[in-house]
Formats: structure tokens, C-alpha cells, sequence
């Protein structure tokens, strides 16, 4: 099988490029720059992932299966805790609207074999929250996108198949990002997650297993407090608003005396 990966120079990218080769796929590992580990893939390719063209060049690999584990999530913010519009811009870009441009742009094509797009999506999508406000915005608006859209694509185009993985937590760098907003107190509680999340080879190995089924969307175990989160947010919008009124408050280095200067 011909699969090509975006994000391959990550945490999951890396993982899932090694468990691809050991079975025998044939890997395209795609980054902004072509810089991937040889251990990763079969050929290392550079693409920006911004535009329709650069999903055109994609597709024109002839895959069979597209995995885009590429994605981003703050690393730095304003005063306050204000996101930065920059910023705010790449994270779209790269979780959300590529995944879309690219799966419109498979679609429109001819295809004489399935294509399976694989989209990364996360947890977290169904529960916005102040420690990670941008990400999560786009996680959700991939999973809107793939439910929504999929269905008109696969029936307009039935060798292709709009697909959603969402992992939990992945022992790695991206998994302390929320710590950016967060003070000691929050910091603790983050590190009890981070300190159970599973190794990046295990979820990739589980990310494959799935793909190779026939769900469209596929997780890992939502904590119960994710569930409770999602089920708050859509039966109870304003008081789920003020819920992160009140968690701001407690567990951001924002406010309060932390925040004095921060
Ligand atoms: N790690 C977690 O805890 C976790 C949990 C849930 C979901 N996920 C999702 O799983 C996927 C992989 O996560 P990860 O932990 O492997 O992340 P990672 O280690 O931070 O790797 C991210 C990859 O995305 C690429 N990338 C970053 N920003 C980009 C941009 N603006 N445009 C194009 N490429 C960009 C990077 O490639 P280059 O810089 O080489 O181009 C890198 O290979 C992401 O979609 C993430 O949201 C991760």
C-alpha cells in the first residue's frame, strides 16, 4: 500500500511512518521541510500544506492512503493570555482548513483505486476550554468538517473516504502544551495526564489497526470528564461558559496574584 503522512517529523508522524514500514507500505513522509528520519519513510517530501495546489501535489503521489497527522498548537501567547492572531492563523491552517482543501481537492478527481484520507483530530474537540482555546477551536472544525462534509464527498466520489482519528494524550512535547496558561496548581493536574498518556508507538499502532477497519471515527478512551465536559457544553452553553469563567480564575497564571505581571 502506497500511504503518505504529513507530519512525519513529529511524535505521532514519526511512530506511525515506523509502523507503516515494518508492515511493508511503501511511505511518502511529508514535512514543511524534507527532513524526515530515513527510518520513517521511503522518501522524505516538502510540502508547505497551505494551499489547494499544495494538496493538488499531494494527491498527484497517487496514494492509496493519506494519513495528516501534521498539526500545531499554541506555543506562545500575548499579554493576558491573548491568543496571537499569527498563530491563530498556522493552527487553522494546518488542523483544520488544509484537511478540508485537500479532501475537496481528492474529490474532484478521478480516482482508479479507494483513497482513504485520514484525518488527526483530538479529545478534546468537543469540550472548548480557556488553556487551549485555539486548538481546540480547530479540532472541532475538522470534526464538523469530516462528519458534515464526508458524507457528500463519499457520495459525489465513492473511491473516497473522509475519515477521523482522535487521539488522547501522546507522551511528547505537544501533550504539556496546555501549560502555557496554566499556574502550579493547574501544572499538577496536567502532569498526573501527561504522566498516564502512552507512548506515541502504541497510539499509532492503534491508529493503524483502526484505519484498516471501516469506521469513520475512530478515538481513544475519552476520560469521563471529557464526556461529562462535551455533554455540559452542548445542553447547557452559558453555564458551560461560566464553568471556564471559574476554572480561569483558579488554575490560569493570568489571574489572580500569579498573574499580577505574567
Ligand atoms: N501529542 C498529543 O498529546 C496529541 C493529542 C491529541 C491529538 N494530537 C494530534 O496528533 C497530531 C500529531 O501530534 P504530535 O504529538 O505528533 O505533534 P508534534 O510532535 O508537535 O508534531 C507536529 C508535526 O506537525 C508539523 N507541523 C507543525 N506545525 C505545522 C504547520 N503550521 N504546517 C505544517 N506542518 C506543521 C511538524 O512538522 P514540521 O515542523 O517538520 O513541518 C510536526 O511534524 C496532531 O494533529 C495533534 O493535534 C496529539
Amino acid at each position: 500500500m502506497k500511504v503518505v503522512i504529513t507530519g512525519i517529523t513529529g511524535t505521532l508522524g514519526e511512530a506511525l511512518g515506523r509502523a507503516c514500514i515494518a508492515r511493508g507500505d511503501e511511505v511518502v513522509g511529508v514535512g514543511r521541510k524534507a527532513t524526515a528520519a530515513p527510518s520513517t519513510c521511503s522518501v522524505s517530501v516538502a510540502n508547505a500544506q497551505h494551499s489547494t495546489e499544495d494538496a493538488a501535489r499531494l494527491l498527484d503521489l497517487d496514494p492509496d492512503r493519506i494519513y495528516l497527522c501534521a498539526g500545531q498548537i499554541e506555543d506562545a501567547v500575548g499579554p493576558g493570555g491573548v491568543p496571537l492572531a499569527s498563530t491563530m492563523e498556522q493552527i487553522h491552517r494546518v488542523n483544520s482548513l488544509f484537511p478540508a482543501l485537500l479532501a475537496i481537492e481528492a474529490a474532484s478527481r478521478e480516482w482508479s483505486h479507494p483513497l482513504d484520507i485520514v484525518t488527526v483530530g483530538s479529545i478534546a474537540d468537543g469540550s472548548p476550554s480557556a488553556f487551549g482555546p485555539v486548538y481546540h477551536a480547530s479540532k472541532s472544525a475538522l470534526h464538523h468538517f469530516v462528519t458534515g462534509t464526508g458524507p457528500i464527498l463519499h457520495a459525489a466520489n465513492p473511491h473516497v473516504r473522509l475519515r477521523l482519528y482522535r487521539p488522547g494524550v501522546i507522551k511528547g512535547p505537544l501533550s504539556w502544551a496546555p501549560t502555557i496558561r496554566l499556574n502550579a496548581r493547574g501544572r499538577k493536574i496536567r502532569a498526573r495526564r501527561c504522566r498516564r498518556a502512552p507512548e506515541a508507538a502504541v497510539v499509532a499502532r492503534r491508529l493503524l489497526a483502526w484505519s484498516d477497519g471501516d469506521d469513520w471515527v475512530g478515538s481513544d478512551l475519552e476520560p469521563l470528564s471529557f464526556r461529562f465536559l462535551k455533554l455540559l457544553w452542548g445542553l447547557a452553553p452559558d453555564s458551560y461558559y461560566r464553568l471556564q469563567i471559574a476554572s480561569w480564575r483558579r488554575v490560569s497564571k493570568f489571574s489572580g496574584s500569579e498573574g499580577q505581571g505574567a
